[in-house]
């Protein structure tokens, strides 16, 4: 994942700015063009005002195509997140959790089913509705951090919130003291440790105040131990925060300390075994 992922370049796909959405949990600025295509409804429908889950799927299938090959990965998947509870979701290797994820973030669009997200139907939202969409409520930690590497931890931290239009300058120094970055500020991702980037990358995630985080296995290039405590740390974070989180987690532990559980089975949720 690039800096795309928060709607800035996008390989596939050119976002573009535009007015600001409402989210599940605060308001942000009344939308007065909202990037949907013709006919889709992003607006108007059920939960636009913010009443309903702010993250339902329904039904939602997707096959992947490689060369001649069709792999159909979701089959009819089915999940409500509400604002600020967590969900854990596991699945073996190949379950298809990060193509979930990234139908949910809007970075690719679902054969059939819907992602309700924030009272947008996301699937009928255009290119440039859904990198909004994203940059407005969504806040995304990968396994590889994504970090931008011109710009110090503290550029950063602030960038997905820059792009949000919610930058606050305490805000993101009493995150970074929160996680333990105060000394390192002015360091460039490539002067910091594994853990030290996981760590950056949940701040960047947080310090734009999203209603939902999705987190994809983020502790997947770290030790065990050093893993467990920061992906402890932004289960705190976002549990202060009031933020809602969907994890992909193959630990157990921490996938117990989320308000609920999924697993991914032969394309589609199953009660966590
Ligand atoms: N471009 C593609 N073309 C065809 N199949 C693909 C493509 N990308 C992924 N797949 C397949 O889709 C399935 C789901 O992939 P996905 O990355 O969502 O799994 P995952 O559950 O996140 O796995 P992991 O735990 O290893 O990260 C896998 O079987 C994978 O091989
Ligand atoms: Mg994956």
């Amino acid at each position: 994942m690039s800096p795309s992922a928060f709607g800035v370049i996008h390989p596939r796909r050119t976002p573009a700015g535009g007015d600001r959405i409402r989210t599940g949990t605060r308001t942000v600025q009344p939308s007065s063009s909202d990037g949907a295509k013709s006919g889709g409804a992003s607006s108007g429908g059920a939960n636009s005002d913010g009443k309903g889950p702010l993250l339902a799927v329904r039904g939602l299938e997707k096959t992947l195509t490689g060369g001649d090959e069709r792999v159909p990965v979701l089959r009819g998947v089915d999940l409500t997140l509400e604002a600020g509870h967590s969900l854990a979701l596991t699945g073996e290797s190949g379950s298809g959790k990060s193509t979930l994820l990234h139908l949910v973030a809007g970075l690719d669009v679902a054969d059939a089913g819907q992602v309700r997200l924030a009272g947008q139907d996301v699937g009928a939202l255009s290119d440039a509705g859904r990198a909004r969409l994203r940059r407005e409520a969504v806040g995304l930690v990968f396994q590889q951090f994504n970090l931008i590497p011109s710009l110090t931890v503290a550029g950063n931290l602030g960038f997905q919130a820059r792009l949000a239009g919610r930058f606050d300058a305490d805000a993101v120094a009493a995150l970074a003291a929160r996680l333990g970055l105060e000394g390192l500020m002015n360091r460039y991702p490539e002067q910091l440790s594994g853990g030290q980037q996981q760590r950056v990358a949940i701040g960047r995630a947080l310090a734009a105040r999203p209603a939902l985080v999705l987190a994809d296995e983020p502790t997947g290039n770290l030790d065990e131990a050093t893993g467990d405590a920061v992906l402890d740390l932004m289960l705190e974070l976002v549990r202060d925060a009031g933020v809602a989180l969907l994890m992909v987690t193959h630990s157990p532990r921490l996938a117990a300390r989320c308000d609920a559980r999924l697993h991914l089975r032969a394309g589609r949720t199953t009660e966590a075994p």
